[in-house]
């Protein structure tokens, strides 16, 4: 399955992508966590991306579609992948037709902006090695410590109440035009994310008919 997840910051696109891809075997392919990666190791995209990031805005179409182009050459997206939080433009959608990605769903996950606000403000993130928790969602075993690697847990930058309303800014104005591009190209499901994790899974899983 090739598999584009659309949706607000927050949304639980990167939660969801994370279940899909153990019950499906697929690679989930995050811009986002390549770009932190790319700012933890200081490498030149990573100081080019670090500002844009923590005041909301997004990073350049051009930079975006040569990450993706990369990360879909490699083996491991042969038989199928998730994107999620890309595209973010329709620049970025037009780029990956271009580039021939063929693409056979794209879910859009919908969560009002005031459940986002209030929801992003329980997430904290390893710092060492980005794995994501929430702390009445997906609580860690131990506070502020990460279950995977023991890493301590903090709050993402781009999670400060000032940011989140900048990058909900930018998701309407520049993101969600995608809604109605991949509506008109037929591929589009659009479920409503749930208060509960497993609850969106369920939709989820039922509109893309994986068996849970
Ligand atoms: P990115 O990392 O993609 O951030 P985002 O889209 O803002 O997404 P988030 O990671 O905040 O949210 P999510 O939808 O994955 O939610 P999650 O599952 O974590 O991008 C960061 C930045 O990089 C962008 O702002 C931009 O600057 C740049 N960038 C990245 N891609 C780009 C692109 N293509 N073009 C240009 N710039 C780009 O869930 C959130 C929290 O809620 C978690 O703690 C989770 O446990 C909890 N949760 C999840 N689901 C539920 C649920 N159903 N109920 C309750 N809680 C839930």
């Amino acid at each position: 399955m090739r598999l584009i997840l659309l949706g607000a910051p927050g949304a639980g696109k990167g939660t969801q992508a994370e279940l899909i891809c153990e019950s499906l075997n697929i690679p989930a392919i995050s811009t986002g966590n390549i770009l932190r990666e790319a700012i933890r190791n200081e490498t030149a995209m990573g100081k080019m991306a670090k500002e844009l990031i923590e005041s909301g805005e997004l990073v350049p179409d051009d930079t975006i579609v040569s990450i993706i182009k990369e990360r879909l050459s490699e083996n491991d997206c042969a038989n199928g992948f998730i994107l999620d939080g890309v595209p973010r433009t329709v620049t970025q959608a037009e780029a990956l037709d271009k580039l021939g990605v063929q693409i056979d769903k794209v879910v859009a996950i919908e969560v009002k902006d005031e459940d986002i606000i209030r929801r992003l403000s329980g997430r904290r993130v390893c710092s060492a090695c980005g794995a994501s928790y929430h702390l009445q969602y997906k609580p860690s075993r131990e506070p502020e410590s990460c279950d995977r690697c023991s890493g301590k847990l903090i709050v993402r930058k781009d999670d400060e109440p000032k940011t989140i309303v900048e990058r909900l800014n930018t998701y309407h104005e520049q993101t969600e035009p995608l809604v109605d591009f991949y509506r008109q190209h037929d591929k589009l499901i659009v479920i409503e994310g749930q208060e509960e994790v497993k609850d969106t899974t369920n939709l989820l899983f039922t509109a893309l008919g994986i068996k849970i």
